[in-house]
């Protein structure tokens, strides 16, 4: 069985029970190298994920009979490995556990409710900012190309009124949650690792 285990946002506390007995159990775990270091005392094989994903899925592939958790960031299944694995290993053979992600985290932080928010990601993609910053609730993963500046620039292009939240390291001993206008948010120089809260000024 292959099981894709959400880790949860990083802090080894948020990782649900049953992924915790299901990563203890296998005779594999495959993930990110920052995950494999996060699951400690792991008796089995640890493989680092490689970006060729396809030599991953032909590894999975040829050893089905193996007990195999991959493990991931947040939810799997919001911009995770969740969606490839999904589509390409047919679905006797898998096993998905949903894990907290780093965009539920944010918005328990910030006290705002998840209904109607506009799910997205700036990964390898250029965003439709048009559209983006038409909903009134809008939650983005971010990249190195593609983070709060650039964001909040759109904003501000646009004259549009929104609150901005950054969450950095979320969940971490340094998480840091930044709120303010784009005007605001554009004048802080470095974010690390973060998600994107855009909402609409009340
Ligand atoms: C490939 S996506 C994975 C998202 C993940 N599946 C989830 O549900 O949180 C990676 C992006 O998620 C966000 N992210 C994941 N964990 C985070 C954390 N602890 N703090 C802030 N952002 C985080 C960042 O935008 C990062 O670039």
């Amino acid at each position: 069985m292959i099981n894709i285990i959400g880790l949860g946002p990083g802090e080894f506390n948020y990782l649900t029970k049953l992924g915790e007995k299901l990563i203890y159990s296998s005779d594999v775990l495959i993930g990110g190298k920052r995950n494999l270091e996060s699951i400690k005392d792991f008796k089995g094989e640890k493989i680092v994920l490689s970006t060729n994903l396809k030599e991953i899925l032909d590894y999975l592939k040829t050893n089905l009979h193996k007990n195999i958790s991959v493990i991931a960031s947040g939810d799997p299944s919001i911009y995770g490995i969740g969606k490839y694995l999904s589509n390409n290993i047919s679905h006797e053979n898998l096993n998905i556990v949903s894990g907290i992600s780093s965009l539920q985290y944010i918005f328990s932080k910030i006290f705002v409710d998840m209904n109607d928010v506009y799910i997205t990601s700036s990964h390898g993609k250029v965003p439709d900012f048009d559209y983006i910053l038409n909903h009134k609730k809008v939650c983005m993963v971010t990249d190195n190309k593609i983070g709060p500046h650039e964001i909040c620039k759109e904003i501000i292009n646009r004259n549009l009124n929104k609150i901005v939240v950054v969450g950095e390291n979320l969940s971490y001993q340094n998480e840091k949650i930044t709120i303010g206008k784009a005007e605001d948010i554009l004048s802080i120089n470095n974010f690390d690792m973060n998600v994107v809260v855009i909402l609409d000024e009340q």
